[in-house]
């Protein structure tokens, strides 16, 4: 096995009964230290791929290699977190009695459930019992829990969902710190901001098939230039001259040129020479969103 990936599965492939097929022949690989953003809407496949990464439940077919072993083997436990279904914690023990009891079940040293409170940020709530937490501190207590080992590899299954936006806010902040590093976050959402915001690549996955797997700025891809000038007629029929019908198209009043944002200030000055006034020139991407419709065919629902 390599030792850059730590996730890697080859035709990995869950039919529910007779029925649904859930996943279909996924090959995705997940680097060592990337937060990588298992996209897609719902209904896709990300739980049942993420339950099979963990062993929770058995390919129908296919491998995966999970920090270098089968799904659910010991050894390979030892190193992964996760949180995939909503933890059972004790409702009348605290959320550190809570963190005590798992501890003890890992063979954790107690010491560890302090250090993992400071990283989820509930020391000062830690005390009191988990019955009483939000549904934001629940889920930190999660994380927390699934941190106790020191994983190399995090797992976890729409951490955001549920949560106000505060509550979103923290725990994307709280991934990004838990992903600085050494140790890789797979986690999963149908947000593409969310996924946007955090990830360093993404696996896009429609219909239990993985259509893309890419860097977040390779699946945005194209970049170019928009260009808000007056009269706008004349620009328009300036920069086709230079660069072709084709790069051009408008939108909302403003141009939107393929090119290399490089080529601003060339663009700027021909503008400028001619007598245009330009208001604003600046890069923008195609939009997370006009891809993932693209792939998907599913418009973001929240
Ligand atoms: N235990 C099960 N038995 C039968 N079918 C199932 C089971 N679990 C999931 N499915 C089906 O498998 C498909 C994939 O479901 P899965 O839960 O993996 O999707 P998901 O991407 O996690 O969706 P969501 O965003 O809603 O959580 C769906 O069609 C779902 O109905
Ligand atoms: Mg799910």
């Amino acid at each position: 096995m390599e030792n850059t990936t730590i996730v890697e599965t080859h035709g990995l492939t869950k039919r529910y009964g007779s029925g649904v097929l859930a996943v279909d022949s996924v090959a995705m690989s997940v680097r060592r230290g990337e937060v990588y953003g298992f996209l897609g809407p719902n209904g896709a496949g990300k739980t049942t791929t993420l339950r099979m990464l963990v062993g929770l439940i058995r390919p129908t077919s296919g491998t995966a290699t999970v920090a270098g072993h089968t799904p659910g083997d010991p050894h390979g436990l030892a190193r992964v977190g996760s949180l995939i279904e909503s933890s059972a914690f004790y409702p009348y023990l605290s959320g550190r009695a809570n963190l005590r009891v798992v501890a003890d079940l890992a063979g954790v040293d107690q010491k560890r459930v302090n250090e993992v409170l400071d990283v989820v940020e509930l020391s000062s709530r830690a005390h009191r019992k988990f019955g009483t937490y939000s549904t934001g501190m629940k889920q930190r207590l999660g994380v927390a829990a699934a941190l106790l080992k020191d994983p190399d590899l995090l797992i976890l299954d729409e951490p955001t969902n549920g949560l106000d936006p505060q509550g979103m806010a923290e725990m994307r902040r709280l991934i990004k710190d838990i992903g600085q590093g050494n140790r890789t976050v797979l986690l999963s959402s149908h947000l593409l901001g969310e996924v946007e915001q955090i990830c360093d690549r993404v696996g896009v996955i429609s219909n239990g098939k993985l259509v893309r797997e890419s860097t977040v700025q390779e699946l945005i891809g194209e970049e170019g230039v928009l260009v808000r000038a007056q009269p706008l007629d004349k620009a328009e029929q300036m920069l086709a001259t230079l660069f072709g019908n084709d790069a051009i198209s408008r939108q909302d009043g403003a141009l939107h040129l393929k090119v290399k944002p490089e080529q601003s200030s060339e663009i700027n000055r021909r503008l400028v020479g001619a007598g245009i006034g330009v208001s604003e020139l600046r890069p923008f991407e195609r939009s997370l969103e006009e891809v993932f419709f693209q792939l998907t065919g599913e418009r973001q629902g929240s």
